[in-house]
């Protein structure tokens, strides 16, 4: 069976990002890729093998499903997992050495014994975390379990709302505010050996934010973390398809549902086998573009569900022919970044959108097997 379409992800680029972010953070701060939503639509194992081997020393995820799929993977490095109600299998994140994130009082009551967790202050972010007036309560309770020997408080953290908009006044209010929970903690007793709360544009941008971890999710797929800075990172992620139908039409035919293009000479019609299903946005119809021969080529009218056409000229396209929808950006294939434009969304959507049925393939000497 060939597949039509295929995200070929290049292990080599997740190395080397990885590389150069953990080398920004030390040698003061460890690394922890984040390689929650399925590592951003890469393939979860594969990129946690290659971000441990190039420097990487923890995994973030969200669920606690998605750590099993780190543990029955064969991954047995540190991992975190920080989004799930007060009723998920906690016992089995204990028995599988995964710690776990507390972002409210419930959570922390619902621990069970033998956890090791990080506690979560909202700092300003205002979306998970612990609310800064609840902060000194829990910190008290969470020193009381630990000096009973019920859990271990391994790491305090947050999260920024504006690392990548160089300037904001917010970082500064939230480093001060982490700083201040790390205070009120102490004074708890607390004196965790994990202070973390930079993502990617904290890690290229923002050294003041670094503490003992960083959580690279963006940047460790090749994604430049802020418009304008550019770190080294290499884009690791090429969604391409074969042409599966190749038409030449006169002018003035329309083109897809509704026919909202309608051509102005006569031009090559290239059928391209990947649609909204697939992760190409709606919003690409009569905007987006794809790269055949080495040239862009135009989409052509509406994105269906399956499939969509490109105008490709007067270019010489056969049928089994390679289309790439987005790359690296060495050649004339658009970036990620510009189809988050052109869909009015950001990359970590355009990334995490690739459909199910969209096999990953891998490239890379540093594919590391198992
Ligand atoms: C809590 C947390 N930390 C770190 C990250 C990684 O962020 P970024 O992709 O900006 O590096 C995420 C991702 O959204 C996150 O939710």
């Amino acid at each position: 069976m060939q597949p039509v379409a295929e995200a070929v992800v290049d292990l080599d680029a997740v190395a080397h990002n990885t590389r150069l972010l953990s080398g920004l953070a030390a040698p003061r701060a460890q690394t922890m890729a984040v390689v929650k939503a399925n590592g951003f639509g890469h393939g979860l194992l594969p990129v946690a093998r290659a971000a441990l081997a190039s420097g990487a020393t923890w995994l973030g995820v969200t669920s606690i499903a998605e750590a099993r799929t780190v543990r029955d993977g064969g991954i047995g490095a540190p991992t975190l997992a920080w989004l799930y109600g007060t009723g998920d299998d906690f016992a089995w994140a204990v028995r599988n050495d995964v710690d776990l994130s507390v972002s409210t009082p419930r959570h922390l009551e619902a621990m069970p014994a033998g956890a090791a967790v990080h506690l979560k202050v909202d700092t300003g972010l205002t979306r998970n975390g612990v609310a800064w007036a609840d902060w000194p309560d829990l910190v008290a309770r969470a020193a009381d379990l630990e000096r009973r020997g019920t859990i271990r408080v391994r790491g305090i953290w947050s999260h920024l709302a504006s690392a990548d908009d160089p300037g904001n006044p917010s970082v500064a209010l939230q480093l001060e505010r982490f700083d201040e929970a790390l205070a009120v903690a102490a004074k708890a007793g607390l004196e965790p050996e994990l202070r973390h709360l930079a993502n990617s544009a904290g890690i290229v941008d923002l050294p003041a934010t670094h503490y003992d971890l960083v959580r690279a999710g963006l940047a460790l797929y090749g994604v430049e973390p802020i418009d304008g800075v550019t770190a080294g990172l290499r884009r690791a992620m090429t969604l391409r398809a074969r042409a599966v139908n190749v038409k030449r039409v006169p002018p003035g035919t329309g083109v897809s549902y509704l026919h909202q293009y309608v051509t102005d000479r006569d031009t090559t019609m290239v059928l391209v086998p990947a649609g909204y299903a697939d992760g190409v946005p709606r919003l690409l119809s009569n905007r987006g573009a794809v790269a055949i021969g080495g040239r862009r080529c135009p989409i052509a009218g509406r994105v269906a569900m399956d499939q969509f056409v490109a105008d490709a000229g007067d270019l010489d396209v056969a049928l089994g022919d390679e289309i790439v929808l987005f790359g690296p950006g060495d050649g004339a294939e658009p970036t990620v970044e510009e189809w988050a434009a052109w869909a009015q969304t950001n990359p970590h959507e355009i990334l995490t959108g690739i459909g199910a049925r969209v096999p990953r393939t891998y490239i890379g000497k540093e594919h590391v097997h198992g």
